[in-house]
């Protein structure tokens, strides 16, 4: 970690409320379903598709996880009332899994019921098994619009993505810091590891949502489709919102479909000072972006 970087982390809780919403408001709708409903008919009036997430931060009651699931459920009501082009992406630990399987299991059920696609974030190593086998539960039980989230920088991802062969599937480098024993540190093992599950998921008939900014792995991975003559509609590009969005015009621009992952809630705050301080590269870009901003000014 960089001295900045250091020196943001400590320092973000004293930074006033309304500054960290300014520095946080391009990668978070807002905190309002309405927000996000703006934001998704804008991205869509831009040809991008999007994800829409419910942010919300560690569950201690079952109430809690029902209230996402109903938040959840009035977003699927915004999606099928403004025919967006957008689905959604849950974390199950949102939906109460770790304070009883079952209870994640309805509400994922009561979610996946309503027909649109659901994405399954990947959170922390801890949470990898239960995931995946709660994705095969419910996909042997029949529901087919479900999706999982591998992550490049955890060691057993290609093994896994061997086992998803045919699956909707997110490939992503991962945004927890998990032990070494678990997981790549090395930038260039990380992106090998993403190029090697990527190879292995297209050749298991996945549908994959290639998630990343690093323009390197974009470009490998419309290499990876053209090979295997893929058209647009059997894979798609993922960005998160705010990030790099020049690069994402261009992927748009080039034929490709993009879906940008795009969060809103109450909980905004919070989701904005754990992002930034369990991924302290975050940090530097908060501050690269003040920085700009600043000097946009003078
Ligand atoms: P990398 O971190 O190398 O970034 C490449 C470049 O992109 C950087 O140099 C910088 O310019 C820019 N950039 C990246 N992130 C930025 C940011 N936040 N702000 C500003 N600039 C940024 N993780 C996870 O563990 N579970 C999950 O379910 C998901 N889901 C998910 C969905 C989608 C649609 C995306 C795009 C990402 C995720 N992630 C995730 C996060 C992912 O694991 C990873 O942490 C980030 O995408 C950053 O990794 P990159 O591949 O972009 O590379």
């Amino acid at each position: 970690m960089s001295l900045l970087d250091r020196a943001v982390v400590t320092l973000l809780p004293a930074v006033p409320k309304p500054v960290v919403r300014t520095l946080s408001s391009r990668y978070i709708a807002g905190s309002e379903l309405e927000d996000a409903r703006r934001v998704v008919a804008r991205l869509n009036a831009e040809g991008k598709l999007a994800t829409v997430d419910v942010l919300g931060e560690e569950i201690t009651q079952a109430e809690e996880a029902q209230a996402i699931t109903r938040a959840y459920l009035d977003v699927l009501d915004a999606i099928d009332a403004d025919r967006l082009e957008a689905n959604v992406s849950v974390k199950l630990t949102g939906l109460g899994l770790k304070l009883d399987e079952a209870l994640a299991r309805e509400n994922l059920k009561a979610i996946a019921e309503r027909g649109t696609f659901v994405r399954i974030d990947m959170e922390d190593s801890s949470t990898t098994d239960a995931t995946l086998a709660l994705y095969r539960l419910l996909t042997d039980e029949g529901y087919g619009n479900l999706g999982v989230v591998l992550q490049a920088t955890l060691r057993r991802t290609v093994d896994d993505a061997r086992a998803l062969a045919g699956a909707n599937v997110r490939l992503c480098k991962g945004i927890y810091i998990e032990p070494p024993e678990l997981a790549y540190r090395d930038f260039d093992e990380i992106r090998d590891s993403f190029v090697r599950a990527l190879d292995v998921l297209l050749d298991g008939g996945c549908y994959v949502g290639i998630a990343t900014h690093d323009e390197y792995l974009v470009d490998r991975g419309i290499a990876a489709v053209r090979e295997r003559g893929l058209a647009p509609a059997d894979y798609e590009l993922q960005m998160l919102l705010g990030v790099r969005p020049e690069l994402g015009d261009r992927i748009v621009r080039d034929g490709h479909r993009l879906r940008i992952y795009v969060p809103f809630g109450r909980q905004w705050y919070e989701y904005s000072l754990r992002r930034l301080q369990e991924n302290p590269k975050i940090a530097g870009y908060v501050a690269g972006d003040l920085g700009r901003s600043l000097f946009r000014k003078r």
